[in-house]
């Protein structure tokens, strides 16, 4: 077992973060599946997995349920676990919902809410919407159920900050403070609600109303007022959720492709995990460009390329030219990724996991198996 797993092993909670594309849901769904090989009882939960990797899953069913990925699918890959491994995948529409209704004062505030067009459109849409409610199911997961690993995989923040503050955006959106400055000139200080309706003299709410039409308004106030009483109640559970990544049952897991970019990006967030308090189990450099020429000295030209090999050097010279071409150009392709992924060992240190770029992208079983081989 690698530096990253070993990590992992004393934690119940591992949350895989990183820039877009870089292998978050790849390296989540192995993390899982190596733990569910040694006997534990895991939980992977994903964010819009690739087809084929849901399928592998066995997640091609709704959203937000917990499903066994079945032995039979195992079996398939020649894979024996000792454990089990569930999946499942994040709906965000339906943890905004959830949330409602937990903090709904009663059934029929609750209906206006869910049945509210602009929550309808505003919910899902919202900008860091997707990572707080990922957090929120991990808060969920970990409070209600008895996994002995929950494994999150997180949505492609454009930037690291994105996911660490989603929570206070989320609750400047329940708490109106965009609306608020929005419709400050319509509504003067003070409540909203029905109120949006009744001044109607204010130019946003002017021509709002010409645009959309009064009902469309009436939501908006309707919408404003009934999130206004909730208030209380979503601070209370942000706060909590915002606690749990700071226990230390729970460990970040960085992902970065060996790129420039990607390194600084997971850097600074290194940074951010440790001011805040939140810890990192490790890093994990991914696809990474394995070198191939073993000696010290540069690959040589053609022929002594072949006579190096071992071979008289009698063969086709055009290939051993070209194939030498290949070799120095894959050397220097190679080296720049040793380069990165020593940034990465020095910037952010602890258990580290060099995973190279592997045959076919990870979309089944055996995938997954052969990436945790390396984490
Ligand atoms: N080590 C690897 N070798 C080869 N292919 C890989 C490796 N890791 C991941 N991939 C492939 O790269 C693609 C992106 O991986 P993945 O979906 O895990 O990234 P992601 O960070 O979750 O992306 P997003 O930010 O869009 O959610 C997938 O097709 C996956 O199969
Ligand atoms: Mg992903």
């Amino acid at each position: 077992m690698g530096a990253l797993l070993r990590s992992l092993e004393g934690r119940r909670v591992a949350i895989v973060v990183g820039s877009g594309g870089v292998g978050k849901t790849s390296v989540s769904a192995a993390i899982a599946l190596s733990r569910a090989m040694e006997g534990g009882r895991v939980l992977v939960c994903t964010i819009d997995p690739a087809r084929r990797l849901a399928t592998a899953l066995g997640l091609d069913s709704l959203g937000n349920s917990e499903a066994l990925v079945p032995p039979e699918a195992f079996a398939r890959s020649g894979l024996a676990p000792r454990g089990q491994l569930h999946a499942m995948m994040l709906d965000v529409k339906r943890t905004w919902d959830d949330l409602v209704t937990r903090h709904a004062p009663d059934a029929a505030t609750r209906d206006r809410i869910l049945g509210n067009r602009i929550y309808q459109q505003v919910s899902g849409a919202l900008a860091g919407s997707q990572e707080y409610m990922a957090m929120e199911k991990l808060y969920e997961l970990s409070t209600e159920r008895d996994y002995d690993l929950i494994v999150l995989d997180t949505p492609p923040t454009a930037h690291a900050l994105d996911f660490l503050e989603a929570p206070d955006r989320i609750l400047d959106f329940v708490g109106n403070e965009t609306a608020r400055k929005l419709f400050a000139p319509a509504l003067g200080a003070g409540r909203f609600g029905a109120r949006i309706l009744q001044v109607g003299t204010g130019f946003v709410a002017k021509t709002l109303s010409r645009f959309t039409g009064s009902d469309v308004l009436s939501d908006v106030g309707d919408f404003l007022g009934q999130f206004q009483g909730m208030y209380d109640g979503f601070k209370e559970r942000a706060s909590a959720v915002r606690s749990l990544l700071t226990r230390p049952e729970v460990g970040f897991v960085l992902v970065a492709s060996p790129s420039a970019l990607s390194v600084d990006e997971a850097l600074f967030f290194h940074d951010h995990l440790r001011t805040a308090g939140m810890p990192v189990a490790g890093t994990v450099a991914n696809r990474v460009t394995r070198e191939l020429w073993p000696y010290p000295e540069p690959v040589p030209g053609g022929v002594q390329l072949a006579e190096a090999l071992g071979g008289s050097g009698q063969g086709d010279p055009e290939l051993a030219a070209r194939l030498a071409s290949t070799l120095a150009q894959h050397e220097t392709f190679a080296h720049a990724d040793a380069r990165e992924v020593e940034r990465l060992r020095r910037g952010a240190p602890g258990p580290h996991a060099a995973v190279p770029r592997l045959e076919g992208d990870v979309h089944d079983l055996s995938g997954l198996a052969a990436l945790a081989r390396h984490l």
